[in-house]
């Protein structure tokens, strides 16, 4: 399969990066954060959860943050919603764009979210038909797709029915997530091959946390399956507060720099992701986890 044009990108920073901070970050550093990225050119941030407070405390501040960031006309403003009271909250929030979260394994499931993979799923009807009549639309995330920190090794044969489901029950697209890291480009090429065979390429997306140093190669590797759109987290933030031991997403920048070396477009301005990177990286007092920006500032 040929290369894309054209890659979208989805950044979690603010959400996937942020949630596992043990240290409390101000509503301002947040705001900033998502304003930075408006700036850099990110046509799509997800900006927040919707969760309870008691699970993530990290994201209790999400309804200040979309009170307070510039919102730009064309780029999507999304939050989780694992609830129809999340959903609730984040519509009279004014959010547009929600994620509802399940997961390809049943343990991770349980401590994610407290509830089965079923379960979760019979609670996301309702958001759906909510998100509908209100016209916000609703993406879908599948959690441990190539494995799982409780149960092990996770078949795609296992992830196909919950993104199908997922994909039938009207989320507009559905992104796979490597929670843990594990997975390498091999089991990704398969996973899309077979899911793929029931929801289309087109509405699939790669989610892949680095904690095993595999994500670019396992964007590279899905780009090969006609995968289109990629979550990634800038400065490489985050990790899942119920996987432990997770880092952060590939990194924004390093996804952003492989693929203007391919020539695919994205749309993004690099130098100012760097900065924006660099920016929170300081303000959490940690190093930058992109190898780009890492690289750019030592030069
Ligand atoms: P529960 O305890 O079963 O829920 O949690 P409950 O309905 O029994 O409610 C318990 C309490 O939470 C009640 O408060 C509710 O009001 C409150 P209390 O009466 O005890 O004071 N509550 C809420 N508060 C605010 N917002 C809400 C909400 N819902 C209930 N929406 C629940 C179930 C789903 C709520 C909980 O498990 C939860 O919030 N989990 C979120 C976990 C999470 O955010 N994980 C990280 C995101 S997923 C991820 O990172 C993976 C991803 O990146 C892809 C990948 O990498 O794989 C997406
Ligand atoms: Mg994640």
């Amino acid at each position: 399969m040929s290369l894309p044009e054209k890659v979208r990108l989805v950044e979690v920073g603010p959400r996937d990066g942020l949630q596992n901070e043990a240290q409390p970050i101000s509503v301002a550093d947040k705001v900033r954060l998502v304003d930075d990225l408006t700036a850099a050119g990110l046509a799509y941030i997800e900006v927040g959860s919707f969760v309870s407070p008691k699970w993530v405390p990290q994201m209790a501040g999400s309804a200040e943050v979309f009170a307070s960031i510039d919102q730009r006309p064309g780029v999507t403003y999304a939050a989780l919603a694992p609830n129809l009271r999340g959903f609730e909250d984040a519509a009279a929030a004014g959010v547009k764009e929600v994620a509802v979260f399940a997961a390809a394994s049943e343990a991770f499931s349980q401590r994610n979210i407290n509830c089965s993979i079923s379960q979760s799923l019979e609670r996301f009807e309702p958001i759906i038909e909510a998100a509908r009549a209100q016209g916000v639309r609703v993406r879908g995330y599948v959690s441990c797709v190539l494995g799982c920190p409780y149960e092990g090794p996770i078949r795609a044969e296992q992830v196909l029915p919950v993104a199908r489901a997922l994909h039938q029950m009207g989320c507009y697209e559905v992104s796979l997530g490597d929670t843990i890291g594990t997975g390498t480009a091999g089991d990704v090429r398969r996973l899309f091959e077979v899911v793929a065979a029931h929801v289309p390429r087109a509405q699939l997306a790669g989610h892949f946390h680095d904690t095993y140093g595999q994500a670019l190669a396992n964007v590279y590797a899905s780009l090969l399956e006609g995968i289109t759109t990629f979550d990634s987290s800038v400065a490489g933030l985050g990790g899942c507060p119920y996987a432990k031991g997770a880092t952060g997403n590939v990194a924004t920048e390093d996804v952003v720099y492989l693929l203007d070396g391919l020539g695919i477009e994205t749309g993004i301005d690099l130098e100012r992701l760097i900065e924006a990177g660099q920016r929170i990286s300081t303000v959490l007092g940690r190093a930058n986890g992109s190898r780009v920006a890492r690289a750019r500032q030592a030069r």
